[in-house]
């Protein structure tokens, strides 16, 4: 089955207004009929951006989402307030979040119920430690991920969710994962949504590849059977790394 691409850059912790003003005036003339673009600036920007971007075929997105409505969780940001602003999808479960912010599996997939029940999208990121790869234990690893955080979740609710598979080793090292490594993993988590959810649905879902993708990696990526895209980190935070990013896997 053909399913649409996705490129989405995540910019993490970097970008003030003006950068994200100058970065945005850059991105906007990008348009790829193949491919769903989209950008997680950090929450100071979301607005901004998406006003600037209203009119382009690029979506913003959030990079991340607190699990209740409202209330008194000082810092945090609900779904309710991103819908607000007209942000309709957001990144849940990123390595950094995981271990940085001690994000376990309980919580993201509270993250992930309050994103549905606003009818939100999800990027739900998985990935595996290098020690876990050289103990073999990558695979485990990921099915426990995909079943605490998103394996509960009704057959229709998977119209909303994308995964992101990014082995931890491989982000923002420089260190990509092998093509026989990112299919191979692809490849077993589209056959664990088969086994759960259908035929159906594994086909429809689309799995991006994250860690270090560039411009001279990504249409070899890219190209792999299982791949639909990919979330982009450091190369998303130059307009002309983005672009050729997208542009590679529009030629596909
Ligand atoms: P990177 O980050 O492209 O800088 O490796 C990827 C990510 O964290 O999503």
């Amino acid at each position: 089955m053909k399913r649409k691409k996705i490129v989405a850059g995540n910019w993490k912790m970097n970008m003030n207004i003006d950068e994200s003003k100058n970065l945005v005036s850059q991105l906007k003339e990008i348009s790829a009929a193949n491919v769903d673009i989209k950008i997680a600036p950090s929450f100071t920007n979301l607005y901004l951006t998406n006003s600037l971007l209203e009119s382009s075929k690029i979506d913003v997105i959030s990079q991340d989402l607190h699990h209740e409505q409202s209330g008194a969780y000082t810092g945090e940001i609900s779904a309710d307030m991103l819908l607000s602003i007209g942000v309709k999808t957001s990144i849940v479960g990123h390595s950094e979040r995981r271990k940085y912010f001690n994000e376990s599996d309980i919580i993201l997939s509270k993250k992930v119920n309050s994103a549905i029940q606003n009818s939100m999208n999800v990027i739900f990121c998985i990935g595996e430690e290098l020690s876990e790869r050289n103990n073999n234990n990558h695979f485990e690893i990921i099915k426990s991920q995909l079943l605490n955080g998103i394996f509960h979740l009704e057959v229709s609710n998977f119209q909303n969710i994308i995964i992101a598979y990014e082995p931890v080793w491989a982000i923002g090292t420089g260190m990509t994962a092998s093509s026989d490594q990112i299919q191979e993993m692809h490849e077993f988590i589209r056959n664990l949504i088969k086994s759960n959810y259908g035929i159906e649905t594994s086909e429809s879902v689309r799995i991006l590849y994250g860690g270090s993708v560039k411009p001279n990696n990504a249409k070899e990526i890219f190209s792999l059977e299982d791949v639909d895209g990919g979330l982009i980190g450091g190369a998303s935070l130059n307009a002309s790394d983005f672009s050729e990013i997208v542009k590679a896997a529009n030629e596909l």
